[in-house]
């Protein structure tokens, strides 16, 4: 039988400043550092953006904890991983994978991670990495990223995420975000575990400005969840791994890393339920831009242009008049990498599979397949709901890149563009 996933306390944030302790009176008040925290804790600074940003934009957190983290002997370089993998050569080809087999040798969520594409070095403190996971065992090491922060999208088997600041339960249907840096083990709630991470080099992921949709909608502030201060005092050898520049770097504690009693900040891991997604459309006639489903927005230094937005296509009411409804066919300076959590996408009938990846890059033409072009069109447009799905993708302002196992995998689909054959003329 399964675990039954612990389902640890969690509390509303997102980008807003809160606090929480493990034991009563372990914040300190008034200070940030004081000579001797409450407890016989260190107190350390957590910075995951610059400290002189604009202060909307400022993310940091104040750990109180047994230990501090500059506490650990040198890290030692691991053999090259699937994770983190080279690059292959740009493409201009729309491509398509299957989804990738589970695991039938012992691996955790950390050795099952495979880099399928990215799109700048990872010394660039831009673009975003996209990989998949397929996990049948719990970590008992511990890993941080120096290289990006982590949003995590699960398509099948529940997660315990443990992190320096408390502990989230994932299952699919759900996201978690780790910020740059954050020490975490993912443990399996269930045998296998399978699903995506964007990796986001850039500036961090934030919601987007709601303009004319008003106050509120979209994705609200108060559905994500960060998590409350737990901590673990075990003094054992533990194995720390962090990716630096691309490349996993490992070392051995005496202690486990998981030891903060007590926190407050704004950069705190968290978690939402798409579910929870107020999702907006056309009242009359044709649709938006699958901007209006954006989750998380990553920005750039130029205004619009994200380093990576999240973007779900859940289910929803379908009522345009005199429209084609599915998503239209489309060229775009984007670069579109899509993953479906469950059920089927509304613009491919087959072949798109939970668990799979499309990659659809730089003004690559594309959109609803021949047997979804021809239904649509023939379509009595009545109100209907899409339902019993869930598709997202991945947008990134740069080229993304396949990795070389990505363009070399048995789950790469040979001939992807046949979707497209016989769209034909019309007239
Ligand atoms: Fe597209």
């Amino acid at each position: 039988m399964p675990a039954t996933p612990a389902t640890p306390a969690t509390q509303a944030g997102f980008g807003n400043e809160v606090a929480t302790e493990a034991l009563p009176g372990a914040l300190p008040h008034g200070r940030n550092s004081p000579q001797r925290p409450p407890h016989g804790l260190y107190a350390e600074q957590f910075s995951a953006t610059p400290f002189t940003v604009p202060r909307a934009q400022s993310r940091r957190t104040w750990l109180y904890r047994l230990r501090p983290s500059a506490n650990h002997p040198p890290y030692t370089k691991l053999p090259p991983a699937r994770f983190g993998g080279p690059l292959a050569t740009p493409t201009p080809n729309r491509l398509r994978w299957n989804p990738l087999p589970l695991p039938e040798t012992p691996t955790d969520f950390l050795a099952g991670l495979v880099t399928m594409a990215a799109n700048a070095p990872a010394a660039t403190l831009d673009g975003v990495s996209v990989h998949l996971y397929a996990a049948n065992r719990s970590m008992s090491r511990i890993f941080w990223n120096a290289d990006g922060e982590l949003l995590i999208v699960p398509e099948q088997g529940r997660l315990l995420i443990a992190t320096e600041l408390g502990r989230l339960a994932l299952a699919p249907g759900e996201i978690a975000l780790i910020p740059r840096g954050i020490r975490f083990r993912v443990e399996l709630a269930d045998p296998t575990a399978r699903g995506y991470v964007c990796e986001n080099h850039g500036a961090p992921f934030r919601l987007p400005d709601l303009g004319p949709i008003g106050a509120n909608g979209l994705a609200n502030p108060r559905d994500f969840r960060a998590p409350v201060a737990w901590f673990e005092d075990r003094d054992e050898p533990t194995e720390i791994v962090q990716k630096f520049m691309g490349e996993l770097w490992t070392t051995t504690l005496d202690h486990s890393p998981l030891d903060v009693v007590a926190w407050h900040g704004n950069c705190t891991p968290c978690k939402y339920d798409l579910a929870h997604f107020n999702t907006i459309g056309t009242v009359s006639f044709d649709h938006p831009d699958p901007s209006i489903f954006t989750v998380l927005t990553a920005p750039t230094d130029t205004p619009g242009r994200a380093n990576c937005d999240f973007v779900i296509f859940p289910p929803r009411w379908m009522v345009a008049e005199n429209t084609f409804r599915p998503p239209w066919f489309h060229r775009n300076v984007m670069n579109e990498c899509m993953g479906l959590i469950h059920g089927v996408y509304d613009a491919k009938a087959e072949g798109f599979l939970p668990g799979g990846l499309s990659l659809h890059g730089l003004m690559s033409a594309h959109g609803p397949d021949l047997a979804t072009t021809q239904r649509a069109m023939a379509a009595s447009l009545a109100p209907h709901k899409i339902d019993g799905t869930l598709a997202f993708m991945f947008e990134t302002s740069q080229v993304l890149i396949p990795s070389r196992h990505a363009m070399a995998c048995a789950e790469l689909q040979p001939n992807y563009d046949a979707v497209w054959n016989g769209l034909e003329k019309l007239t």
